[in-house]
């Protein structure tokens, strides 16, 4: 099983020797896709074993095909950045979109997110169900930086679908999961869907999907529900089941609408890209071998593979911010594989923001 080295501050030693950076560290070995590709009879049927094979596969981090109510979702352990990482490789997406994350029930929720009352009173009329509600992390919330995109909120819903609920039952954990298609595909409503496009370990086959449209996703905030993305549930059932109105999105600057990129992840020192050299006071996010010099150094990943860069970065972006370094400076990543996505966080990162 492919592991990733833990996300690691390491202090720069201006006296170390070439190894010095990589003590501690393990080697990075890259997802192996002999072992995930092409498996014959990947479509299981959901039989407590298969759903038993399914939670082991989680939990050893690899993704996993799941049917939900609305689409079939790739699944992912949600508190692990290597598992989520893989999401994002199989799916191609060349942007780290926020993923939603699904639990087995409102008191686990209440661990990840804070509930106001306003939003346990819609958790209570449509859990589970379609409905996702993106509400603020809790500081101790375990859910990988990566899942979220860095935001300060999670997407979060209970599915329905008596498969889906089966297997968080058996896992336990939070999970993560898009829509199981490649990016710009349609989203999948049958496992055979699923198959035909991602080369994963199992596909637990629950049926045709019985909503075959996402779910509606409401953003909660201060007493106001405002609408982020119509789907299975129509707002207006909303807002006559708990007698109180869903707003549009009317300021796309406080929270942008999904499927574009939401408020993105401002770190608050400044952020210099494609550095070549390292100022004395500057914290150094490294890709491959760090450039010497730095405060300090986090390393995405010490083998220069952007799956592995992916996992860390937004972990790492948070740990230079708040150091005590002046600033931080970045080491250019290639645009391959997530090098792409990892390229347009940091450059949303480093863009200059509107301090009003
Ligand atoms: O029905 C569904 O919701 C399916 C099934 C698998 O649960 N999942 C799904 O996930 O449609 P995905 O990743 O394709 O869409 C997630 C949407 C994205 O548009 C994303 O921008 C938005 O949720 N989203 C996630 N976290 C968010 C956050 N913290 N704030 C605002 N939007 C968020
Ligand atoms: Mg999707």
């Amino acid at each position: 099983m492919a592991r990733i080295v833990e996300p690691k501050i390491e202090e720069t030693n201006t006296e170390s020797d070439e190894d010095n950076w990589t003590i501690g560290a393990e080697p990075f070995k890259p997802i192996d896709m002999t072992q995930v590709a092409n498996k014959k009879g990947k479509i299981a049927a959901p039989t407590s074993q298969a759903i038993k094979r399914a939670a082991d596969i989680l939990r050893g981090g690899d993704p996993i095909g799941l049917p939900t109510e609305t689409v079939y979702g790739l699944a992912a352990d949600a508190c692990s950045d290597d598992a989520v990482a893989k999401v994002f490789a199989l799916k191609q997406r060349p942007q780290f979109n926020p993923l939603i994350i699904h639990v087995a029930s409102i008191e686990m929720a209440q661990t990840l997110v804070h509930m106001c009352p306003l939003a346990r009173l819609v958790a209570e009329h449509f859990w589970p169900g379609p409905l996702t509600m993106v509400l603020p992390r809790l500081p101790d919330c375990p859910v990988s930086l990566l899942a979220s995109a860095g935001l300060d909120t999670l997407a979060i819903r209970i599915p329905a679908h008596p498969v889906a609920r089966a297997l968080l039952d058996e896992v336990a954990t939070p999970i993560a999961a898009p829509s199981a298609n490649l990016s710009g595909n349609i989203s999948p409503t049958k496992a055979q869907h699923v198959a035909d496009q991602l080369d994963i370990n199992i596909i637990l086959d629950g049926g045709p999907c019985k909503v075959g449209l996402e779910s509606t996703i409401l953003k909660v905030d201060d007493n106001q529900l405002i609408l982020l993305r119509p789907g299975g549930i129509a707002v207006a059932h909303i807002e006559q089941a708990i007698g109180h109105a869903v707003d549009p999105l009317t300021n796309p600057d406080k929270i942008t609408a999904p499927g574009q990129m939401i408020a993105h992840y401002a770190p608050s020192k400044p952020i210099r890209l494609d550095a070549l050299d390292v100022a004395a006071n500057e914290g150094l996010l490294a890709f491959g071998k760090p450039l010497p010099g730095a405060k300090m150094v986090a390393n995405l990943s010490v083998g220069a593979n952007t799956t592995e860069a992916a996992a860390n970065l937004f972990a790492m972006m948070h740990e230079l911010d708040a150091s005590d370094c002046a600033a931080i400076a970045v080491m250019p990543i290639p645009d391959e594989g997530l090098g792409q996505a990892i390229n347009d966080r940091l450059q949303r990162a480093a863009a200059p923001r509107d301090k009003s």
